[in-house]
C-alpha cells in the first residue's frame, strides 16, 4: 500500500451479505484501499451481521423505527451517530432495504454508494431481476451508483451486463447477476477510493489513476 490512503467503510444491509463478503475479502486482499469499520443492519437476524461477525468485523443492528420503507428521524440520527462514531469515510449500501433521505445524505454528502441488480434507469425498485425477467429483456445486469434523494437514482459509476438466457428462471438470472455484483462492486469501490472516477454532474468519468 505504501503511503496510499486507507479509507473506512460503513456497510449497511438487510440481506444475506454476499456483497459484504466480497468487499471485505477485497479489502483484506488490499484490492480495495479500505477497511470495513462497521456493518449495520435494520434486521437483527440478517445474514449480513452473521457474516460480518464471522470475519471479526464490528456488526450492529439498529432498529429502523416506525416506518416500513425508511428510517424514522430518531433511527436516522442513531445510524449517523454509529457511522460517525466508527469514523466512516464512505457508506456502502449492500442490500439495505430502507430509503435514505435528507439528514443522512447530508451527513455523508456524495459519500453513499449502492448496488442495484439491474441496468438503471431500467427497473428501479424491488426485485429488479424479476422485473427484467418478466419484461422479457435479453440483457440486464447490475449498476453501482452514488445515492441521491431518489429511489435507485444518482450518478451511475459502473455497470455490468448479464445476458438473459432462454433457460433462465428469475432465480438463475438473479444468481448470475449476484455473481457479477461480487466482482463489480469491490472493483468500483476501489476505483472510487483511488480517485479514478470523476463525477461531473450526473456523469461519472474514468480519470487516470492518482500518481503514487
Ligand atoms: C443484492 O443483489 C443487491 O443488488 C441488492 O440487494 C442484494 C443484496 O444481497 N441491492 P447480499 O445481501 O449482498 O447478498
Amino acid at each position: 500500500m505504501g503511503e496510499r490512503e486507507q479509507f473506512r467503510l460503513g456497510i449497511l444491509g438487510s440481506g444475506k451479505g454476499s456483497n459484504l463478503a466480497a468487499i471485505a475479502d477485497a479489502c483484506e486482499a488490499r484490492e480495495v484501499p479500505a477497511e470495513v469499520a462497521i456493518v449495520i443492519s435494520d434486521l437483527p437476524g440478517a445474514g449480513i451481521l452473521a457474516r460480518a461477525r464471522e470475519r471479526g468485523l464490528r456488526a450492529e443492528s439498529i432498529p429502523p423505527g416506525k416506518y416500513r420503507t425508511k428510517l424514522d428521524e430518531e433511527a436516522e440520527r442513531t445510524y449517523i451517530a454509529a457511522l460517525q462514531g466508527a469514523r466512516v469515510d464512505w457508506v456502502v449500501l449492500a442490500g439495505f432495504m430502507r430509503i435514505l433521505k435528507g439528514d443522512f445524505l447530508r451527513a455523508f454528502e456524495r459519500r453513499v454508494v449502492n448496488i442495484h441488480p439491474a441496468l438503471l434507469p431500467s427497473f428501479p425498485g424491488l426485485e429488479a431481476w424479476k422485473q427484467a425477467f418478466d419484461y422479457g429483456v435479453k440483457v440486464t445486469g447490475c449498476t453501482v451508483h452514488l445515492v441521491d434523494q431518489g429511489i435507485d437514482t444518482g450518478p451511475i459509476l459502473a455497470q455490468q451486463t448479464v445476458p438473459v438466457l432462454d433457460g433462465d428462471t428469475p432465480a438463475t438470472l438473479h444468481q448470475r447477476i449476484q455473481a457479477a455484483e461480487r466482482v463489480l462492486y469491490p472493483a468500483t469501490i476501489a476505483a472510487l477510493l483511488r480517485g479514478e472516477i470523476l463525477v461531473q454532474g450526473n456523469r461519472a468519468l474514468r480519470a487516470s489513476p492518482k500518481t503514487r
